[in-house]
């Protein structure tokens, strides 16, 4: 799939759904929190969340006293959704409309989030510019912590196929420069009930 397919899927999913009307969303990302806490991220440990769309996992972070904040997402509509919800406390955070794989970043993280963006990256020349870009986001040290369908999870998501992963296999596609620290399998209920299983590993990186 191109970048301006994507950027439309995307900003069509933002512009017609709401927010619980899709089925990512969580109220609190629990998961997630408690694998950026053990990082060991502090208020000023510089967090990115790749394809964080309308998530509230930002304010959740906001809320825990992290003050260097930074959420990436093709999409617009998503990031104005996400920024109205929080009103003033969004001022802090930066919002970056970006495709991940064609993204430059221009400063060091300390940890990289992704929960349900990269198992979109079906093409491997697409998977390389992700690792590209994480390996070029990420200061020596840093932590990467990505989320995705398990092996016997959805084998589609928002109507688009993705690639499903255990520990293993994610280690396998960031390459030598990753080592896995920690993974956990998670089952996932969709707003309207069902049930669909994530792993989520986390991995600190050496250049
Ligand atoms: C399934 S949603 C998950 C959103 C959010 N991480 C959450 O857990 O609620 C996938 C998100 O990844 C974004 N996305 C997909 N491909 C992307 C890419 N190549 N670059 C940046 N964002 C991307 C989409 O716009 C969407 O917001």
């Amino acid at each position: 799939m191109s970048s301006v397919d994507r950027q439309t899927h995307w900003e069509s999913v933002y512009t017609t759904k709401g927010e619980k009307e899709v089925s990512w969303f969580q109220e609190r990302p629990e998961i997630s929190l408690e694998f950026i806490a053990a990082t060991g991220a502090g208020p000023n440990s510089a967090i990115v969340d790749i394809g964080g769309g309308a998530s509230r996992l930002v304010d959740a972070l906001l809320d825990d006293g992290y003050r260097k904040l930074t959420v990436l997402d093709l999409s617009k509509a998503a990031l104005a959704a996400s920024r109205e919800r929080l009103g003033l406390r969004g001022e802090t955070v930066t919002w970056v409309a970006a495709d991940v794989t064609t993204w430059p970043p221009s400063e060091h993280y300390d940890v990289w989030h992704d929960r349900a963006a990269f198992h979109f990256l079906t093409d491997e020349k697409d998977r390389h510019a992700y690792v590209l870009r994480l390996e070029q986001a990420l200061r020596d040290g840093g932590e990467a912590i990505i989320g995705t369908f398990a092996l016997n999870g959805p084998e589609r998501c928002s109507g688009l196929p993705v690639m499903r992963y255990d520990s293993s296999g994610l280690t396998t596609v960031l390459g030598p420069k990753f080592r896995l620290l920690a993974s956990r399998e998670e089952e996932h209920r969709t707003p309207w009930g069902a049930s669909q299983l994530f792993q989520f590993s986390r991995f600190s990186f050496s250049p």
